[in-house]
């Protein structure tokens, strides 16, 4: 409050102007700071906005023209190498032209497929019945229908609502009506054996939806709705909790989908059975099969194949699942020990494997045949001199 005194003197009552002259300038000043300063943090707030990453777009593949699948022999993939063998996440980074691979063998393989669909759709097929895993499935499919008409024109084409396949003369609706259409409708487009892991409240990945029906050994019925961990330690996959879960959970939980990994492995089966090792026991039975109960009994070099999976993961967009795809390559033993250095590096790999990746690869059913017989193609090979052609890099 001034006081009458002061302003009682003309002096005094020009100072009094003056004083309440410059409080109101400077409050002034100072409101017109701070509506700047909300205008620049407005502006900051944009920019973030604008610069902040737009949402993740698969790549579109370079188109293989002229493409002939009937004339596309199998990939050669021999992943293993000379020395000891591990077992190992052995990830690699993948391109993304390369996601989904076909060859020669696609009809006997969907073929293959539609058989094991008409004999138990439900077991092969699942998925949980939420809205992220629905969304998935409808995903999964969305994703391989950008990408097969892309990659292999001559082979898929989009026609309206109709995914058409020019080899088979199939057509599927799409989209589809369900998330089970879906899977079914990616199932039947490629070679591949097709899963989705999604987060669940545990943080865990969880296998909660796939159509996997070319497996060999296991059963989707056995796996489904398991964590990666269960998965992996139910199958007795070798050193699991000393050397591969603490990295294969980060890795599932910071996996990104502008990075796509591929990995190969190899087993070796005691039958031709692509869908299903009959030897290894009863399909339609209730337990796990393994090689405890297996029946390797008057076993001749002729039954034996070489069972290789080349997969693939990748995180997608909307759902954020982790797709995982397993292609299996399927020969007789006889067939890729005529390849220059196969059954000497082969030999050579599976006694380099310890006790635990022996017993987990069924070692003791089958060494005493296959060892020797790779053993001996590899002398023939060094003797006719085609060990003198440079040899394939890994995975090859
Ligand atoms: C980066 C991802 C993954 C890695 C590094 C990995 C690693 C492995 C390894 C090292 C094995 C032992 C045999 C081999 O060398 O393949 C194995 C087996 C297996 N994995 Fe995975 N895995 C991955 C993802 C998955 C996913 C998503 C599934 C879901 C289905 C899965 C299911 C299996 C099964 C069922 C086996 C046992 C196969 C058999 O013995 O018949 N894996 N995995």
């Amino acid at each position: 409050m001034l006081s009458t005194s002061l302003i009682s003197t003309p002096l005094g009552l020009a100072a009094c102007v003056m004083l309440l002259f410059s409080s109101l300038l400077w409050r002034v000043q100072k409101s017109k700071k701070s509506k700047k300063s909300k205008q620049i943090a407005h502006v900051h707030v944009k920019e973030k906005q604008t610069v902040s990453a737009p949402p993740f777009r698969t790549p579109r593949p370079k188109p293989l023209d002229g493409f002939k699948l009937e004339l596309t022999d199998p990939k050669l993939y021999r992943p293993f190498r000379h020395g000891l063998n591990f077992v190992t996440m052995g990830i690699r980074k993948m391109d993304w032209n390369e996601w989904i691979e076909l060859d020669s063998n696609f009809v006997r393989y969907h073929d293959a497929k539609v058989v094991e669909l008409e004999q138990d759709l439900d077991g092969r097929v699942k998925y949980v019945d939420n809205e992220v895993t629905r969304l998935a499935c409808h995903e999964m499919l969305d994703e391989l229908v950008k990408y097969l008409p892309q990659r292999y024109p001559d082979v898929f084409q989009l026609r309206g609502g109709i995914i058409v396949n020019t080899v088979t003369g199939e057509k599927f609706p799409y989209p589809a009506a369900s998330p089970k259409e879906a899977l079914v409708t990616a199932a039947k487009l490629v070679q591949d054996d097709l899963v989705l892991m999604i987060e669940n409240d545990d943080s865990q990945y969880h296998l909660d939806a796939g159509a996997v029906i070319l497996p060999g050994f296991w059963r989707l019925t056995d796996k489904f709705r398991m964590s990666l961990d269960e998965v992996h330690m139910e199958a007795g996959v070798p050193h699991y909790q000393a050397k591969l879960q603490k990295s294969m959970n980060r890795f599932f939980k910071t996996m990104t989908c502008e990075k796509p990994i591929i990995r190969n492995n190899y087993f070796i089966q005691l039958d031709d059975g692509l869908a299903w090792s009959h030897r290894m026991g009863d399909q339609n039975a209730t337990s796990v099969a393994s090689w405890a109960s297996t029946d390797s009994a008057n076993l001749s070099i002729d039954d034996i194949h070489f069972r290789s999976e080349r997969q693939s993961l990748r995180r997608l967009p909307k759902s954020k699942a982790l797709m995982f795809t397993v292609r299996t390559y399927f020969e007789p033993v006889t067939v890729i020990a005529k390849e220059p250095h196969v059954p000497g590096r082969l030999a050579e790999a599976i006694r380099g494997w310890d006790e635990t990746v022996g017993h987990y690869k069924g070692r003791c059913h089958w060494e005493g045949l296959l060892l020797p017989y790779l053993d001996e193609m590899h002398e023939k090979q060094m003797e006719s001199g085609v060990l003198e052609n440079v040899e394939g890099e890994y995975p090859f």
